[in-house]
């Protein structure tokens, strides 16, 4: 087991959800009930946002023990241990558990390497055969607000379209072009990867891709749905 590594994709995670946590604070009203985390990594990004919006308090859940290990690291090294707290187990565990979801908005970087199967360079990583899995999984977990990483190789218009099914809208979100990291670029990922664009189901550039981090929404006091510019931004339209 390891840690998820990625320093320019965490990067913009990190500012995205900052961005729009900031921006959208009123309505998402995150000082009431803090917000939780499907997926830690080392939680530098994160840990950032944290430190740079006083009054915000994350609930972080990461299955890898390396990952939970360093996370707790860098939060204590940031001095935000009393705002970010981490837990070792699967997220949909205390989703699922007696009292459910508590905060009304979560954040993630979620897995979204495709594959046929979990032997990957970092199994967690594993989105599913289209690499959305857990975000459609987010999706279903009765957040009113959900803000998300999508890549454009990862069948985002899928992703899309089951939010549009649970009455979701994308208010707002920001992209950038990645390159290709040591997770897409395996072998059987990297052609996995090319099939599910030739099947139209993503987009991505020979050595690059997109990701957009998205807020999606079910509260009527955040109007507008950029759904439509989303795909567009990730090549899809
Ligand atoms: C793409 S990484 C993102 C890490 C970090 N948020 C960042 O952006 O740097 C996804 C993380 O989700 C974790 N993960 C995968 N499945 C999970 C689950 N069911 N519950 C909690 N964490 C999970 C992985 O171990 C990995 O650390």
């Amino acid at each position: 087991m390891s840690c998820f590594s990625s320093a320019d994709e965490s990067a913009h995670y990190g500012l995205s959800v900052c961005m729009l946590l900031g921006q959208y604070r009123e309505q998402l009203r995150w000082e009431d009930d803090g917000v939780d985390e499907l997926g830690t990594g080392d939680a530098s990004a994160i840990a950032d946002a944290v430190h740079a919006l006083p009054g915000l308090r994350v609930r972080s859940y990461d299955i890898s023990p390396p990952s939970v290990e360093k996370a707790r690291a860098n939060i204590a090294a940031r001095g935000v241990a009393d705002r970010y707290t981490v837990e070792l187990g699967d997220f949909f565990d205390q989703a699922d558990s007696a009292g459910g979801v508590q905060a009304r908005t979560v954040i993630s970087n979620p897995p979204y390497i495709p594959a046929p199967d979990r032997d990957i360079l970092m199994p967690e990583l594993w989105g599913g055969i289209h690499g959305n899995d857990l975000a459609l999984q987010l999706l279903k977990a009765g957040y009113d607000n959900v803000i998300a990483a999508v890549p454009s190789y990862s069948d985002p218009e899928g992703t899309v379209r089951t939010a549009e099914d649970l009455g979701y809208r994308v208010v707002n979100f920001l992209a950038m072009g990645l390159d290709f990291g040591p997770y897409s670029s395996e072998p059987r990922v990297h052609a996995h990867i090319r099939r599910l664009c030739a099947e139209g189901r993503g987009w991505a550039g020979e050595a690059d891709y997109m990701v957009a981090v998205a807020l999606f929404t079910r509260d009527p006091e955040l109007p507008g749905d950029r759904s439509h510019q989303l795909l567009r931004a990730l090549q899809l339209s």
